[in-house]
């Protein structure tokens, strides 16, 4: 997003009462955009930040109320020590140089993950963010940073053992309510759409339990390449879909 932007329209053939009202994206395919420019793959990363503004603009802009993004898995950490340490330092940078913007903005920004074994110059700039933009009442942007959806499951499990060991919780009261309490994204709403380019047809361990009835969209194009006219095709595609919810 630039300071000062035009609103963009909604594009006249997507129905505004049929948006998702969270879309999950996973952005895949950076190192074999930058490997095709003749590029290191940092770049691809790079270049992946200005299409997740870009996203996040058009998502404001159209009417999609919260937008989550998996930034880097449990995972990544075993790639090359050079593209996590530059990984870090990107989410650190681009954090301090677009929280005055996310403010003017009126987003509120949420990171999930186990953030406490990030650096802790990063979990600093996290943090700042969070707590500016915890009232801002406009899109909620999610960045799932060092996150596995299995570990989010085991550790609300465990969260919820220990009460039931001191007999704060019945057995018979864990219900899905209470479960999602214990997750990450309490209080987020489950994604209604899940994006994931590059044409990879998996989740990755990406919020297993919020997408249990997420419409999934796969595009061939590489993450640096997902523009407006890309998430205009899918939320065309979203809107074609019929969500039964398990029922007829
Ligand atoms: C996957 O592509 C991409 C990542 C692991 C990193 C994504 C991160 C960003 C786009 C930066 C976001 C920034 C903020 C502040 C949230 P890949 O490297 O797996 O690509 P490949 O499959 O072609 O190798």
């Amino acid at each position: 997003m630039t300071a000062k932007h035009t609103v963009l329209q909604l594009p006249t053939d997507l129905k505004r009462d049929q948006l998702p009202k969270h879309v999950a994206v996973i952005m895949d395919g950076n190192g074999r955009w930058a490997k095709r420019q003749g590029l290191p793959r940092i770049m691809g990363h790079r270049r992946g930040v200005d299409t997740l503004k870009e996203l996040l603009r058009c998502c404001r802009d159209w009417g999609v109320q919260a937008l989550t993004a998996y930034a880097f898995s449990t995972e990544n950490w075993g790639r090359p020590l050079e593209e996590v340490e530059f990984l870090m330092t990107l989410f650190e940078r681009v954090l301090r140089q677009e929280l005055r913007e996310m403010m003017q903005e009126n987003v509120c920004i949420k990171f999930v993950g186990n953030l406490g074994a990030l650096p802790r110059s990063l979990q600093a700039e996290i943090e700042r963010s969070m707590l500016e933009t915890q009232d801002n009442q406009g899109i909620c942007f999610t960045v799932a940073t060092n996150y596995g959806g299995r570990q989010e499951i085991l550790r609300a499990c465990r969260a919820i053992a220990i009460q039931v060991q001191q007999g704060l919780v019945q057995p018979e009261d864990i219900d899905e309510g209470l479960f999602e309490r214990h997750l990450y994204t309490a209080g987020i709403r489950d994604p209604d759409l899940l994006i994931r380019t590059s044409g990879e047809m998996r989740l990755s361990n990406f919020l297993l339990w919020q997408m249990a009835y997420s419409e999934i969209y796969v595009t061939d194009t590489l993450w640096p390449d997902f523009d407006r006219q890309e998430f205009h095709q899918a939320l065309a595609a979203y809107q074609q879909r019929e969500r039964r919810f398990g029922k007829v």
